[in-house]
């Protein structure tokens, strides 16, 4: 099929972008309409497609006892929290700024559970006084310091322990969080220890045990290497007379970005049940901490063709976008689809597609095989996790703008910002 077919739907797969009479849409929107609207870079995402994401895990559940706290760091755009909110998530924060983001978007604080090596006590008191489900310490100082801000405000705060079961995830280093040499969680070996302390600092409550192994997981066979582990520790401290009420397993279910076959939610949660039920651990209840998995797919990021640049070793189109509004490719040597909005005939060339920072990792995609001309505008595809949340203003750029599309509709759910914007507060010398 050539991109112009009808009905056509993009390479990561997501059937709410799909082409209509040779026009990219988003659910009944055109893309060459919005982009000469509000201008781009403009990032668009499908509310339908986020309740699908959403509906996928919902039916995986049905009536078993498990909640769904969306890891928000995926993206955090308000409009997108509401949307989980009101479909009844729960939601994974690292930090008091997030906190405050689920908050104002509605979202319940007691569906909360705040991850994270690094907390301030001011964002445990926030957190505190908001009434969080639980925090996943990472380490014994934090407990200390957990207790102690809790006891001066003469509350207790609830506790599992990040426990780190050195497993190996297959994914990118950089989002492999499981191993020994990673800074995250509290060796499987020391977890015993820890949790004596915890149990025994005055202004704990110790309810769980919390891992997160990695992220874009496209095998689930180390989520049962971890789950195993997990089950022992619970055995042990059960032992110990440390009851565990709930397990969390984290986030890491992997996205289509080209030709991967991700585990579903239905696959994972079914053999985590039937585990539980075999180790006799069924009264467990379980979080889950999805991220990309429930917005990967539900964006797009679209960017103007400014230039094409006929160099000796390669061609270049160089775009309006950047690695400032998507690091991805810069950090992780990431792979996003790329489609032109509005297709045309004509021979392709193979372009590398870049953006104007002066950065050699200032790239999007390369080797793309695209018939193109400058004014063209481009889709980068899977856009609707860890995009707009990592962009930047490096080069004093101004981050974009994004769009909710809901049918035939769309909401401008977070402004472009304005130059002014970006010199706000600085100030020269006397
Ligand atoms: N829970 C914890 C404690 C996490 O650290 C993360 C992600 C999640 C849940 C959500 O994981 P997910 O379901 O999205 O895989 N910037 C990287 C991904 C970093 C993931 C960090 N932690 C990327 O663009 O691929």
């Amino acid at each position: 099929m050539t991109p112009h077919s009808s009905s056509r739907p993009i390479l990561a797969g997501d059937p709410h972008f799909h082409y209509q009479n040779g026009v990219l849409h988003a659910e009944g929107v055109a893309l060459d309409t919005l982009a000469a609207q509000l201008g781009t870079p403009l990032y668009v995402y499908s509310r339908a497609a986020l309740r699908q994401a959403w509906q996928s895990y919902s039916d995986a559940i049905g009536s078993r006892p498990v909640l769904v706290c969306y890891g928000m760091k995926a993206n955090s755009n308000l409009a997108v929290l509401k949307e989980f909110a009101r479909l009844g998530a729960g939601f994974d924060i690292v930090s008091g700024g997030e906190l405050k983001r689920v908050l104002a978007a509605g979202g319940d604080p007691s569906k909360v559970v705040f991850s994270g090596v690094g907390k301030q006590p001011w964002e445990i008191r926030d957190a505190l006084l908001a009434g969080v489900k639980c925090f996943n310490a990472e380490s014994q100082a934090e407990l200390h310091c957990l207790s102690d801000v809790a006891l001066s405000m003469g509350r207790r705060a609830r506790v599992s322990l990040r426990v780190n079961p050195d497993v190996d995830a297959h994914t990118h280093p950089y989002i492999s969080t499981g191993l020994k040499e990673n800074k995250f969680g509290i060796a499987i070996e020391s977890a015993l220890d820890a949790y004596r302390l915890a149990a025994s600092l005055p202004g704990l409550e110790v309810v769980g045990v919390d891992c997160h192994i990695g992220s874009q997981l496209t095998d689930i066979s180390p989520y049962f290497d971890a789950l195993e582990k997990l089950l022992d520790l619970i055995e042990q401290l059960d032992a110990a007379g440390i009851s565990i009420q709930h397990l969390d397993l984290g986030g890491g279910l992997g996205i289509r970005y080209t030709d991967e076959i991700p585990p579903s939610p239905k696959a994972l949660l079914d053999r985590v049940f039937d585990r539980l039920q075999a180790r006799g651990m069924a009264h467990l209840h379980l979080i889950l901490e999805p991220g990309r998995s429930l917005v990967g797919n539900a964006g797009v990021l679209l960017t103007t063709v400014q230039y094409l640049k006929h160099a000796e070793a390669r061609n270049f189109a160089i775009v309006d976008a950047a690695m400032n509004d998507l690091l991805r490719p810069a950090l992780y040597d990431a792979y996003h689809g790329l489609q032109p909005v509005s297709p045309r005939d004509g021979t392709p060339t193979e372009y590398d597609v870049v953006g104007p920072i002066c950065e050699s990792a200032d790239w999007l995609a390369r080797q793309r095989k695209l018939t193109l001309q400058a004014g063209d505008v481009l889709a980068l595809e899977s856009a609707g996790a860890y995009a707009m949340t990592m962009a930047s203003n490096y080069n004093t750029r101004t981050r974009a703008a994004e769009v909710m599309v809901d049918g035939q509709r769309h909401y401008v759910v977070r402004e472009r910002e304005t130059l002014d914007d970006l010199l706000r507060g600085e100030s020269t010398l006397p």
